[in-house]
């Protein structure tokens, strides 16, 4: 990419972060209702998608941490836009939907704030090498693409079903506006994967479709049980019926960067493996209900 052009992704990204910073303030406590009127319905339908919500959106500390490991001399704009922006909103999310699972009488969620894994241990060794830092940001914009986006449909159905039961304070001053929140973060990360494609040499490109290819996961799910909880959210938001159509929104632009000498390819295969392995396994697991859970 020149400069002129890695110039104006910078420029529209500096605008975009500014933009959201002043349209969304992190959600204040008292801005929520937490008043649900039939409560033990609520939590018997949506408990364990706020749970798994809250773990996911509480767990933007760790993943603060990961970054800080994976990118250890990151552009001044991915800086600013996680440490001020991104973590203050997503804290909240957290901790709001977390209170909300509280009081219908369910146990906080237990977020995962620490552990980092050896395989970014060793990613964030290797990101000291400069051109191996561009791999490694590739990298970070495509997972953020996929877990905003997912976020976004997550909650547009959550929004969706819990109006359907009638709640309507948790519908307007919660979810209404978490969901809110969640298309500037994907559009951040999508404006940077763009740029950053761009200036890729063939060597990095072919490096972030492998580790792609052997590293992709839903959003939180990180081991079997995880991800048959993600499989279980997905059946309670109607996202199983048809789990391609879901995947192919989720990796539309990753698709049209990574795979586009695939034509016709609708999904990358490992995106659709993973959510059809998580409704499987949520599915075996009804059957199996001594799994632990
Ligand atoms: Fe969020
Ligand atoms: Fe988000």
């Amino acid at each position: 990419m020149s400069t002129a052009l890695a110039s104006s992704t910078e420029l529209r990204l500096v605008e975009h972060v500014a933009r959201i910073a002043e349209e969304h303030p992190p959600i204040r406590l008292d801005s929520v209702d937490f008043t649900v009127k039939r409560p033990r319905e609520f939590e018997a339908r949506f408990g364990h998608v706020l749970d798994y919500m809250a773990r996911v959106e509480l767990e933007v500390d760790r993943n603060v941490l990961e970054l800080t490991t994976m990118l250890p001399d990151p552009p001044e704009i991915d800086r600013h836009f996680y440490a001020d922006v991104w973590q203050p909103q997503e804290i909240q999310h957290g901790l709001i939907l977390d209170r909300l699972q509280v009081e219908l009488g369910r146990e906080s969620a237990e977020a995962d704030l620490d552990s980092i894994g050896l395989k970014l241990k060793v990613l964030g060794a290797l990101a000291h090498l400069s051109p191996f830092q561009d791999v490694c940001r590739m990298l970070y914009y495509l997972t953020g693409m996929a877990t905003e986006r997912t976020a976004v449909l997550a909650y547009n159905q959550l929004y969706r079903g819990t109006l359907d039961l009638g709640e309507d304070a948790v519908a307007n001053t919660i979810i209404g506006q978490i969901k809110r929140q969640e298309p500037g973060h994907y559009a951040f990360y999508q404006i940077s994967a763009r740029g950053l494609w761009a200036e890729l040499a063939a060597w990095q490109r072919w490096m972030v479709r492998l580790m792609r290819r052997v590293s992709f996961s839903p959003v939180g799910a990180n081991n079997a049980r995880q991800k048959a909880d993600f499989g279980d959210v997905m059946t309670t938001l109607g996202i199983d019926k048809a789990p391609d159509d879901f995947a192919e929104q989720i990796a539309r632009v990753e698709k049209e960067l990574l795979w586009a000498r695939d034509r016709g390819l609708r999904v990358p295969d490992y995106v659709s493996r993973a959510f059809h392995e998580a409704v499987e396994l949520a599915r075996a697991r009804t059957h199996l209900p001594h799994l632990p859970r």
